[in-house]
C-alpha cells in the first residue's frame, strides 16, 4: 500500500524565472578539477581542442552550462593574473598552498579560461583576489579582459592573441572572507568591498555584475551587514553550504559503503538549505526590500571524506545515487527562491567534491549528479509555478524524520509544464497525484527516472552506466495524473 501524497500545481500563477545560472558551474585550480580532467594542453595525445578535452566538454555541453565560475575558491585569494598570460612556457610556477602544495604552472589562465567558456558556450565568473591581491591588480584585470581601447594592457591581451574584448559576466571580489580569504569581519570586508569596486572600472556596456563574497552555514551576519552596508557596485552577495553526512568536518563520512543512518543525515543536511537561505533571504529583505542584489550560492554540494589513497587535498571524492538525490533535492530547493537566489554553483565541475563527470587519464565517467543536472536542464530560464504538496508522508530514522517527497513545477521556455519529483525514502515507494489548476486537463507525464537497487549506487570506468536515467511515462485517467516514484527516486517530466 502507498501513501496518497498529493502535489498541486497552479498554472495560472506564475512566479519569477529561474534563473539559468542557478545550474551554474565551479572549477577552481585544485586537484584534478582542471589539469588533467578538463585541460591536458594542447600537445597531449588525449583529443583535445585547444587544450581543452573533447569527450569532457562534449557531454559538459549536454548539460547546457549556463556559467562557470574560476579560479577559485581559497585558490582565488593567492591567484595572480599575470602569472597566467603570454607564452606558456615563460609562465612562473607556483605552490597552490590551498590544495595539496602541488606545483601549478599556470598553463591555464585567462585567455584559457575564456576559451573553456566558449567552448561550453557558458558564462564567466571570474573572482578577483582580495587576500593577497589588492585594488590596482584586481582593476588590471578587468581592464585586460574589457578594454576595447588601446591602452597598453588591451595591447598586451592583443599581443597574447586576443584582439577583442571578452564579455566578463561577473566579477567577484575575494572569496571566504571569513576564512581562506583572509579571516576578516563582515565590517572589514564591506569597507575593502566598497574601495576595491570604486576602481573597478570597464566601459558601461562591459560592466559586469559584482559579487560581494558573503557567509556560510548558519550565520546571516554576512548577508546582513553587506546587504545594509554596501548600496553601490553591488549585484549579488555569495553564500556557501555544503552537505556533509556527519556534520563534522574530521570524519565527514563515507562518498560509498555508507550506513542508512548517513543516507538519512545527508538528505537531513541537504534540506538545511532552505532554511538557511530562508534565513539569508530576511536579513536582505530588510536592508534590500526592492531585491536589488541576488544571493548567490556560488558553492553547495556534497563533501565526503577522500578517496582513500588519494592526496587529501584533492578533494577526490565518488558520486552514487544519493548525490543525485542531494542535487535535486537543491535544485527544488533553489527554485523556490527564484526571486532572490539567481545564481548557484555545485563544488565542482570535474574530479572535485560533488562532481559532474571522473577521470583517470583518457578515461572518463558521468556521475549520477550529471544525470540529474541533464535531467534538470528544462528548468533552466523556466518560470517556476506553485507546487503544494498535501498528505506528505516522512522518512524516519530514530526519532527523526524528513518529508519524504520533494517537489518543484515550472513552464519551461518551450511552453511545457515540467514537474520534478524527490522520493527521499531508501526504502518505500510512493504514488503523488499531480493536480493542475489553470491549464488544460493533463494527459499524461513523460521523462525520465533515476533510481537505482543500492543507496551508494554509482559510476565506475569499468560500469559506466550502473547508474543512469531511463524513460518514464504515465497515463492520466479521467483526468487524474498519478506518478509512481520508486523507493530512492529523482522524476522529471512534462505533464500534456
Ligand atoms: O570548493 C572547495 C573549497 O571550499 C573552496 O575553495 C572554498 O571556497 C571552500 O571552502
Amino acid at each position: 500500500a502507498y501513501a496518497q501524497v498529493a502535489v498541486t500545481i497552479d498554472a495560472g500563477k506564475p512566479g519569477p524565472v529561474i534563473d539559468k545560472n542557478v545550474y551554474g558551474q565551479f572549477a577552481e585550480h585544485l586537484g584534478t578539477g582542471i589539469y588533467g580532467g578538463m585541460w591536458v594542453g594542447p600537445e597531449s595525445k588525449i583529443p583535445n581542442v585547444k587544450g581543452w578535452r573533447k569527450d569532457v566538454i562534449g557531454a559538459l555541453k549536454a548539460l547546457h552550462v549556463p556559467l562557470v565560475r574560476w579560479p577559485g575558491g581559497c585558490f582565488a585569494d593567492e591567484y595572480h593574473w599575470r602569472d597566467g598570460i603570454g607564452p606558456r612556457s615563460k609562465r612562473p610556477v607556483k605552490v597552490n598552498t590551498n590544495w595539496g602544495g602541488v606545483e601549478e604552472d599556470n598553463a591555464v589562465g585567462t585567455h584559457e579560461f575564456f576559451e573553456l567558456a566558449e567552448q561550453l558556450g557558458a558564462q564567466v565568473y571570474v573572482n578577483g583576489n582580495l587576500g593577497t591581491g589588492s585594488a590596482q591588480e584586481m582593476s588590471e584585470w578587468v581592464e585586460y579582459m574589457t578594454s576595447d581601447s588601446k591602452s597598453t594592457l588591451a595591447q598586451l591581451r592583443r599581443k597574447n592573441g586576443r584582439d577583442k574584448p571578452w564579455k566578463l559576466d561577473y566579477f567577484a571580489v575575494g572569496n571566504e572572507a571569513w576564512g581562506c580569504g583572509g579571516e576578516m569581519t563582515p565590517e572589514t570586508y564591506a569597507s575593502l568591498y566598497k574601495t576595491t569596486t570604486a576602481f573597478l572600472k570597464t566601459p558601461p556596456e562591459a560592466r559586469p555584475k559584482f559579487i560581494a563574497s558573503g557567509g556560510n552555514d548558519n550565520d546571516t551576519t554576512w548577508s546582513n551587514v553587506l546587504s545594509r552596508d554596501i548600496k553601490k557596485n553591488i549585484d549579488g552577495i555569495s553564500f556557501h553550504y555544503y552537505t556533509i553526512p556527519t556534520g563534522k568536518w574530521a570524519v565527514k563520512g563515507a562518498a560509498t559503503g555508507f550506513p542508512e543512518s548517513e543516507w538519512f543525515s545527508t538528505i537531513r543536511n541537504t534540506l538545511k538549505m532552505d532554511g538557511m537561505i530562508r534565513a539569508n533571504k530576511a536579513v536582505m529583505d530588510k536592508n534590500d526590500p526592492q531585491k536589488k542584489v541576488g544571493l548567490y550560492v556560488d558553492e553547495w554540494g556534497t563533501w565526503y571524506d577522500v578517496e582513500k589513497g588519494t592526496n587529501t587535498g584533492f578533494l577526490l571524492q565518488q558520486n552514487s545515487l544519493r548525490d543525485a538525490v542531494v542535487a535535486a533535492l537543491n535544485f527544488n530547493i533553489f527554485h523556490e527562491h527564484a526571486d532572490r537566489v539567481r545564481m548557484t554553483n555545485i563544488a565542482q565541475m570535474v574530479n572535485v567534491l560533488q562532481a559532474m563527470i571522473l577521470t583517470d587519464k583518457d578515461k572518463m565517467v558521468l556521475t549520477p549528479t550529471y544525470h540529474a543536472f541533464r535531467m534538470y536542464v528544462p528548468f533552466q530560464g523556466a518560470t517556476s509555478l506553485p507546487a503544494t504538496l498535501q498528505n506528505n508522508a516522512a522518512y524516519t530514522s530514530g526519532t527523526e524524520a524528513v518529508a519524504q517527497v520533494s517537489v518543484s513545477a515550472a513552464r519551461g521556455t518551450d511552453g511545457k509544464l515540467y514537474v520534478a519529483l524527490v522520493n527521499t525514502d531508501p526504502n518505500k515507494a510512493t504514488e503523488v497525484t499531480v493536480d493542475v489548476s489553470g491549464a488544460a486537463v493533463p494527459a499524461r507525464f513523460t521523462g525520465q527516472l533515476l533510481t537505482a537497487d543500492a543507496t551508494d549506487a554509482h559510476n565506475t570506468f569499468a560500469a559506466p552506466n550502473a547508474v543512469k536515467p531511463t524513460s518514464y511515462a504515465a497515463q492520466a485517467a479521467g483526468g487524474k495524473l498519478t506518478v509512481k516514484l520508486p523507493a530512492k527516486s529523482v522524476v522529471v517530466g512534462a505533464v500534456e
